[in-house]
């Protein structure tokens, strides 16, 4: 008999997952979806389980695009070995490494010079602002600044296409190929330069990863890094412009802005789900999981599950109920969080003091699309 995870497509959740994503919590939280080839799992109980269980929830799925793209990475192992590589790359994208000092000193000059370059009337602000801010911004902590932050950009968009090329197109598989080939050039070169600047790939150097390490595991980092913080900057503008109650609040009590960058990154989750694979038949949610079937936590989904939050949908600075899971939960928690949110905070709080005028565009209406990731492509705005 047909269920539900029959009836769901790829292009209905790319299009509107939360409609969908609340149906699955409410009548089948743990369902396999034929057209994915995998198991939803939408509840927050579930997914932190699934999370914190990684003997039985690998996150070293065979096959693995990850891998195959990246190389393999501290995404694609569980700990030990995944522990390993996050002691040594974990310092310097928290506030008392390279990110520190890139936070206080570099990342306010690095937007200010960016909203210079704007220009006046209607543009659209994720590729004028937001991008070369997320770009610059990884480029300069990992100490790839020097190549330009175009090409930190072209380098993301490369490694991003491989990685969804799930049709094995050779063309797109060509995109994956030039890009590791032009990235694995420049950090043969910056690896040769030896290790005794205040980079964080200095740093893995410094801290025992090897050269392939540092080159799977910065493909990783441009891969993730870059566009989530570039949603994030959009997206709080976009709520800040269209919410003035919000504005009003945050302009009253500045520290808020902080309350509402968590808000935006609970309720647009960027990153929609964890991918692991059962290593043995498991019973989750009253329903068993084959070996090896794959399975998706769905962050989105429980970023909004009405059993954990009261009133999930609504933006509400002052929330009590403890942190979001838009970075997700367990061992493979975010490297880059505290990054990400300076990037974002700092991005959208220079914009605003320097553009208070700033509006949305009323020819172009906001567009957010995706479900593995997910977020704006254009923000239209009159300066
Ligand atoms: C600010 C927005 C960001 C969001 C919402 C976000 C979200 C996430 C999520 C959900 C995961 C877990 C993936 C999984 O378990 O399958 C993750 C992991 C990761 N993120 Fe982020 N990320 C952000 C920014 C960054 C930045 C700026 C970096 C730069 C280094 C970064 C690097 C990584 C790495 C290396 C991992 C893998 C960690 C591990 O396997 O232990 N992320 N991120």
């Amino acid at each position: 008999m047909a269920g539900l995870g029959d009836e769901i497509t790829m292009e209905a959740l790319e299009a509107d997952p939360d409609a969908i994503l609340a149906r699955l919590r409410r009548e089948e939280p743990v369902c396999r979806v034929a057209a994915l080839d995998m198991w939803l799992v939408t509840r927050w109980d579930d997914v932190a389980h699934v999370e914190e269980h990684p003997e039985l929830f690998t996150a070293a799925t065979e096959p693995s695009f990850l891998a195959r793209t990246l190389g393999p990475n501290m995404l694609t192992m569980d700990p030990p070995a995944q522990t390993r590589l996050r002691e040594i790359m974990l310092p310097p994208f928290q506030a008392g490494g390279r990110s520190g000092e890139f936070v206080a000193a570099e990342l306010p000059r690095l937007a200010d010079s960016l909203i210079d370059g704007l220009p006046n009337g209607s543009f659209d602000l994720m590729a004028a602002y937001a991008q070369p801010l997320s770009a610059g911004s990884l480029a300069t902590v990992l100490g790839l600044d020097d190549h330009g932050f175009d090409k930190m950009w072209s380098w993301c968009e490369g490694l991003c296409t491989d990685l969804a090329n799930f049709a094995d197109d050779p063309e797109l598989a060509a995109v994956g190929e030039r890009t590791k080939a032009d990235l694995g050039a420049a950090l043969a070169a910056r690896l040769e330069q030896g290790a005794d600047d205040d980079s964080a790939i200095s740093w893995f150097t410094r801290h025992g990863a090897t050269a392939e390490e540092v080159v799977n595991n910065v493909r990783l980092m441009i891969s993730g890094g870059i566009n989530e913080p570039r949603d994030g900057i959009g997206l709080v503008v976009w709520v800040l412009l269209t919410r003035p109650d919000l504005r009003a609040e945050i302009e009253a009590e500045p520290n808020l802005l902080r309350r509402l960058v968590e808000e935006v990154f609970r309720i647009y989750s960027p990153v929609g789900t964890v991918t692991r694979q059962a290593t043995e038949d498991v019973e989750l949610g009253g329903v068993v999981i084959p070996a090896g079937d794959l399975v998706a936590g769905v962050l989105r989904s429980v970023n909004l599950d009405e059993s954990h939050w009261h009133d999930p949908t609504a933006i509400d600075l002052h929330r009590r109920e403890g942190s979001h899971a838009a970075f997700a939960l367990g061992a493979h928690r975010c490297l880059g969080e505290w990054l990400g949110r300076q990037e974002v905070r700092i991005g959208v709080e220079r914009l605003l003091a320097a553009k208070p005028d700033l509006v949305l565009d009323p020819d172009h209406s906001l567009e957010i699309h995706g479900f593995e990731f997910r977020g704006p492509r254009e923000l239209w705005v009159v300066a």
